[in-house]
């Protein structure tokens, strides 16, 4: 049976077109990442609001190294910030933080502050805010297919008990912003019964609104998993 008019309880997000939004306004790119941040502050908070259990951005994939030098370490720095100041505010509203991807091999620094977050926001419940850092899909398949090769069993169950988002309800929408439309190596496991959403909005200028405008679609959209 077809489900239908249901409510999504995990929705990650392609956050793309800061560049973009920048060179619009004759800014540097690290203005569009810092637009960029204070979006993510504005869709975190509007997260729990709208019942999302789960929330996973791709921040900083395994491929954004090649960027030049000055903008990784922009990119870096915002993310500590982030971290750092908004701590406060995720225990204040029930988030707990997540981080997926190859985290551990960031700089120390950066690895101590997220160690701190976690402990921090560890028992939080209402919402899980998932943030891909250092994240490359294929790479986390491939870690989860040897774990499970180690355990012996190599089933898609085995797997996906072992990809970085195991704890973390399926993903029921993945939105992408800017107009580009593919998934750049993004939750590819997660992504084989989500819905897609594309929209031409560049990420500093996503709003709660266009979350909210999302997920109305989602809940019309009929999904059968193969089914009829
Ligand atoms: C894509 O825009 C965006 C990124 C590569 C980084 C996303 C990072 C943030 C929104 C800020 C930090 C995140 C958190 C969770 C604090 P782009 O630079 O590829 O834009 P373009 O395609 O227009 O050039």
């Amino acid at each position: 049976m077809p489900e239908t008019d249901h409510r999504a309880r995990h929705v990650a997000i392609i956050m793309d077109g800061n560049g973009r939004w920048a060179k619009k306004r004759h800014l540097p790119r690290v203005a569009g990442h810092r637009a960029g941040v204070e979006a993510v502050r504005k869709i975190v908070r509007a997260a729990g609001d709208l019942g999302l259990e789960a929330l996973t951005l791709y921040a900083f994939s395994s491929e954004n190294w090649k960027r030049p030098e000055e903008e990784v370490s922009d990119l870096m720095g915002l993310m500590k910030r982030f971290i750092v100041s908004d701590i406060d505010e995720f225990a204040a509203n029930d988030v707990r933080l997540k981080i997926v991807g190859n985290w551990r091999a960031l700089a120390p620094d950066v690895v101590a502050l997220i160690e701190d977050a976690l402990a921090r926001t560890a028992g939080n419940k209402r919402t899980t805010l998932a943030v891909a850092l250092n994240y490359g899909a294929q790479d986390e398949i491939v870690r989860a297919a040897r774990a499970a090769a180690g355990e012996g069993a190599i089933t898609a169950e085995a797997i996906e008990a072992h990809l970085d988002t195991a704890d973390l309800p399926p993903l029921d929408l993945l939105i992408r912003t800017s107009g580009e439309v593919r998934l750049s190596n993004f939750l590819l496991w997660q992504a084989a019964y989500a819905e897609l959403y594309f929209t031409d909005r560049l990420w500093p200028d996503f709003t709660p609104a266009d979350l909210a405008a999302a997920l109305d679609q989602f809940a019309r959209r009929e999904r059968r998993f193969g089914g009829l």
